[in-house]
């Protein structure tokens, strides 16, 4: 498999010190990496999908990050956020709306 043009690191909330999800992402995005990974196939991006640890903005959450664009999304907390970030990745320009500024 040649190395993906894109990352998708969606927040699970995982804690390096035990490895339990104890942050707030992962609550409110059950069954939100199968649907970036079937998204993803639909729309033919190049893009691997990564569940991670904490990204310490749990205020702003659910967090997603999309590399290398280094663009960071808070309150993705529904497919239609996610659709909205897909869509920004095909046109090149994220939905502002959900660009997480600290
Ligand atoms: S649990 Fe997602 S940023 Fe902390």
């Amino acid at each position: 498999m040649a190395i993906p043009e894109r990352q998708i690191i969606v927040c699970q909330s995982f804690r390096a010190s035990g490895g339990d999800p104890k942050g707030l992402c992962h609550k409110q995005t059950d069954g939100f990496l199968q649907y970036i990974d079937e998204e993803i196939l639909d729309r033919g991006l190049d893009c691997l999908v990564t569940a991670t640890t904490c990204l310490k903005q749990c205020e702003s959450g659910p967090i997603l990050v999309v590399y290398p664009e280094n663009w960071w999304f808070k309150g993705v907390n529904s497919k239609d956020v996610i659709d909205a970030i897909l869509d920004g990745i095909e046109d090149g320009a994220p939905p502002e709306e959900y660009l997480f500024s600290s």
